[in-house]
């Protein structure tokens, strides 16, 4: 009996390790230049959080991405956006996630 609980026990961990992991690996990114743009990472956060997308969407740097003379460029779902702000952003997102 008790070979046999602890098999449920494992097996029972081993299912929620793997939803876990897969939910982690569910959340989008987005990418912001770091050279460049780092200093707009606290404003995208605010941004992120203000829509709800924090379990969503995650903020990765990223090295240059070629747009140097028009920060902040951020990089979301294959495009570059450049001369980004708190406001374009939250625009882009909110029509990317269909936010009303
Ligand atoms: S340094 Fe930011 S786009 Fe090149």
């Amino acid at each position: 009996m008790k070979v046999y609980t602890l098999f449920l026990f494992f097996v029972a961990a081993f299912f929620v390790l793997v939803f876990l992991s897969s939910s982690a690996i569910a959340a989008e990114s987005i990418y912001i230049c770091r050279p460049c743009s780092r200093s707009f990472i606290p404003e995208m956060n605010e941004v992120i959080s203000n829509l709800g997308l924090e379990d969503t969407l995650q903020v990765k740097a990223t090295s240059c991405l070629g747009y140097c003379d028009e920060p902040y460029v951020l990089k979301f779902r294959d495009q570059i956006y450049r001369n980004m702000d708190k406001a374009l952003l939250e625009a882009m997102l909110k029509d990317a996630f269909q936010i009303e």
